[in-house]
């Protein structure tokens, strides 16, 4: 038994932001961002929200799956910048899209989130507690990252992407996943509002004025992702007893050119199997890797019986690798 990839979906707003559109409000250039990062434009909600963006996605997940939204039993949505804390996302979704039967709720692990969403689903389908899932991956983190800040608002823009995945002979094959709390100080953002008179914790937070925007040390972010990366990946490998040489795709976070090269020369493998959107959409967080699976599995570029490598890493700091066959 194992849990297939049966069908994609992605919703990505209309607004484009394009370097040169920053440049006229902040002291960066085109130039510095594409040499550093990778990433020509970003997408920006104007009148989508977490909650529609993912929405639209899982519905054309479904279609691609040739699935009726009431025949969905888990939906499992990753985000970090929901429309609101609760209802949680995943409710939301069921909510409009009308999937009545299906348990619903959030995974919090940010770039990692929608991986660790495939692994959770996986685990359930395997035991037998539910036999399929709509797993997402969506954020709008437009608006909650610092548009005076060039060294992070930069990185980051807005989607949603999904698949409905179910029990099948052949899919996700192994995983490999963990996390280091100790240094989840190297990206995050706390809540910027709080309400208690009491809290001793809160009043020292509004004197140091924490923006409640996200914080990120790029360097050590860029410093776990190299390292951790193939280390998880070359696990994963171990573990299903793949070769490097029969992955056909590796499909990792999005989260920029020079990260995603440099795993590449650490595995000793082609750019060419490390598919890009990012120069397009930046860094979309949680719905990065299933906005690129998407478009290729619509561009005909995955063959069934294809094996894949995907890998995320993000705050937290999470990551991890899942070994899929197509
Ligand atoms: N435009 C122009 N100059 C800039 C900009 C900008 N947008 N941002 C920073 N600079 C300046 C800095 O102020 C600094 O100037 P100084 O030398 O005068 O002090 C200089 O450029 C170099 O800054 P660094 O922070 O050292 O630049 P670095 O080469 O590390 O690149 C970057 C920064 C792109 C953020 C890099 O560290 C990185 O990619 N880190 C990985 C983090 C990441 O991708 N995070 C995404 C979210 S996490 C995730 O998805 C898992």
């Amino acid at each position: 038994m194992a849990t297939r990839i049966m069908g994609t979906g992605s919703a990505i707003p209309s607004r484009i932001v394009t370097n040169q559109e920053l440049e006229g409000f902040l002291d960066t250039s085109d130039a510095w961002i594409q040499e550093r990062t990778g990433i020509g434009s970003r997408h920006a909600a104007t009148t989508e929200t977490t909650t529609s963006l993912a929405a639209k996605a899982c519905l054309k997940a479904l279609e691609d799956a040739g699935k009726q939204p009431e025949e969905v039993d888990l939906i499992l949505a990753a985000t970090v910048s929901p429309d609101c804390t609760f209802p949680c996302l995943a409710c939301e979704i069921q909510a409009a899209i009308g999937a009545d039967h299906a348990t619903a709720y959030d995974i919090n692990a940010a770039c990692a989130g929608f991986l660790f969403a495939l692994n959770s689903a996986d685990a359930y389908i395997r035991c037998g507690m539910y036999r399929n899932a709509l797993i997402v991956g969506a954020e709008v983190l437009t608006k909650i990252v610092d548009w005076n800040d060039r060294s992070t608002c930069i990185l980051f823009g807005d989607g949603a992407g999904a698949a409905f995945v179910q029990e099948a002979e052949e899919g996700v094959v192994d995983m490999v996943q963990g996390a280091n709390g100790k240094k989840g100080m190297a990206l995050y953002r706390f809540e910027a509002r709080t309400n208690t008179p009491f809290s001793e914790v809160a009043a020292a937070m509004e004197e140091t004025k924490d923006s409640g925007y996200l914080e990120m040390n790029g360097q050590e972010v860029f410093r776990f992702a190299v390292s951790q990366v193939p280390d998880s990946i070359q696990k994963v490998l171990e573990r299903t007893g793949w070769e490097k040489s029969e992955v056909d795709h590796y499909i990792l976070h999005q989260a920029n050119a020079r990260i995603i090269q440099s795993i590449a020369r650490r595995l000793g493998e082609l750019e060419e199997k490390f598919p890009m959107n990012l120069h397009q959409y930046g860094n979309m967080s949680s719905a990065s890797i299933p906005v690129l699976l998407d478009e290729l599995n619509r561009a005909g570029k995955l063959k069934r019986g294809e094996k894949i490598i995907l890998s995320g890493f993000g705050a937290g700091l999470t990551y991890g690798a899942t070994a899929v066959i197509w």
